[in-house]
């Protein structure tokens, strides 16, 4: 039987043609070619034994509710021990300001869920995670992106668009930003744009959701207050936090909470109802024991310390290989797991892409990382997961590479 299946597929997703990044990584099968296109924490910062001992205990002693179904909000011990976490960074929440997530990306999802209807805005940065975008996507809102800044988003830029928007009629939903070592870019937002961000939430009445899935990675300079910190010693409630272990433990668990106020977290909580139901017990278990029984805080040390040493070698490589006269420019994060490098304008990074892998070495084209009129001359890079070796090496091959189209 012939069926027209697109007539039939729903508005909000017969014209999503699939996440554009994992279409690429599909050409990256050659084992010889150099991955710098992911964002994988590097497996050699696992807890590999801990998680082997305490997952033992877990299945021998608690398999009768561990196979279970269990409540969909979440675990009520990983929400006691994830408020406990919270509170050393200063941000003060009890149960029913946080629903479990099975990661950040549903956490994203439900935002989006939650807030938008086709035509409504969002507010974010150019670029911004790819990730959000084929979130909110799904319910077809409208991006409305601002240039970032080296001292990240630009608030007063965002000012403008929501003031033009809203002349239009158009109503904005939230703004969306990554403040801490922002994916793609690496880049941190200052403390005075943190409140001069919250002033325009504010001033406009307009949620801010704060994904923050790297603000434990930070290598250099001094730790920033978060956005739902500031919030919370001034009006409070302005803020949505959308947070993950993923790069706290590991990606594997599929694990994440989204903070906020109560009427958010019921309702996001009611969303999940329809979709995953309760997140896996034994991952939220596992993510308990995280916090509760491993030495997370050493862990981390340990993580910082490894991603350090790869980061710092990685920009002397490329100081090395893209010499001034190349016009190449890049990030230097102090934190996170990327880096955004720009090159001459007239040269297209997903015709790069395709000669780059040729080379041998790949990175993900800048285009993807925007909700509206893509730029085209940006790399994402990440030098979290290839070993120091392959680092330098791909630095190498990717300055041969881009040498052949100067
Ligand atoms: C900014 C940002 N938000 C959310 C996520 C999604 O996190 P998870 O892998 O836990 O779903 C990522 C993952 O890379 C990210 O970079």
């Amino acid at each position: 039987m012939q069926q027209n299946w697109m007539s039939r597929f729903s508005d909000n997703i017969k014209d999503y043609d699939g996440y554009a990044i994992g279409k690429l990584f599909k050409l990256l099968s050659d084992p010889e070619t150099i991955s710098l296109a992911g964002g994988l924490p590097s497996p050699d910062t696992f807890l590999k034994d801990d998680l082997q001992r305490v997952s033992q205990i877990r299945l021998r002693e608690d398999a009768d509710t561990i196979m279970q179904y269990t409540d969909i909000s979440g675990e009520r011990n990983l929400i006691q021990a994830v408020i406990q976490f919270l509170k050393e960074d200063h941000i003060n929440i009890s149960e029913e300001n946080i629903v479990i997530t099975s990661s950040g990306q549903q956490g994203l999802d439900l935002t989006g869920r939650l807030f938008l209807n086709p035509g409504d805005a969002v507010i974010l940065d150019r670029p911004t995670f790819a990730g959000a975008i084929v979130a909110f996507q799904m319910q077809r809102p409208a991006f409305a992106g601002v240039e970032i800044d080296v001292d990240g988003s630009d608030i007063e830029g965002f000012g403008e668009k929501i003031g033009t928007l809203t002349s239009q009629n158009i109503p904005v939903k939230f703004i969306y930003v990554v403040p801490d070592f922002q994916n793609p870019s690496g880049i941190s937002m200052s403390v005075e744009k943190r409140e001069a961000l919250l002033d325009l939430s504010y001033e406009f009445d307009i949620p801010i959701v704060e994904d923050s899935p790297y603000r434990s990675l930070r290598y250099h300079g001094n730790n920033l207050p978060s956005i739902y910190e500031l919030d919370q010693n001034r009006k409070g409630g302005h803020v949505i936090g959308v947070y993950t272990f993923s790069k706290l433990f590991c990606p594997g668990m599929r694990v994440g909470f989204n903070i906020g106020p109560p009427e958010v977290i019921v309702k996001m909580t009611h969303i999940k109802e329809g979709n995953t139901l309760n997140s896996p017990k034994y991952n939220q278990d596992m993510c308990t024991a995280f916090l509760q029984e491993m030495d997370w805080q050493t862990h981390l040390e340990n993580c910082r310390a490894y991603y350090r040493e790869k980061l710092a070698l990685f920009l002397n490589t490329m100081q090395e290989y893209f010499p001034e006269e190349m016009g190449v420019s890049w990030t230097k994060p102090e934190g996170g797991l990327f880096l955004w490098a720009t090159v001459p304008e007239r040269i297209d990074t997903l015709e790069l892409f395709y000669e780059a892998i040729k080379f041998k070495v790949a990175f993900v084209p800048g285009e993807v990382f925007y909700g509206e009129n893509p730029a085209k001359n940006h790399m994402r890079i990440n030098f979290s997961y290839p070993s120091k070796i392959q680092l330098a090496e791909a630095v190498k091959r990717l300055s041969g590479c881009l040498r052949k189209h100067l």
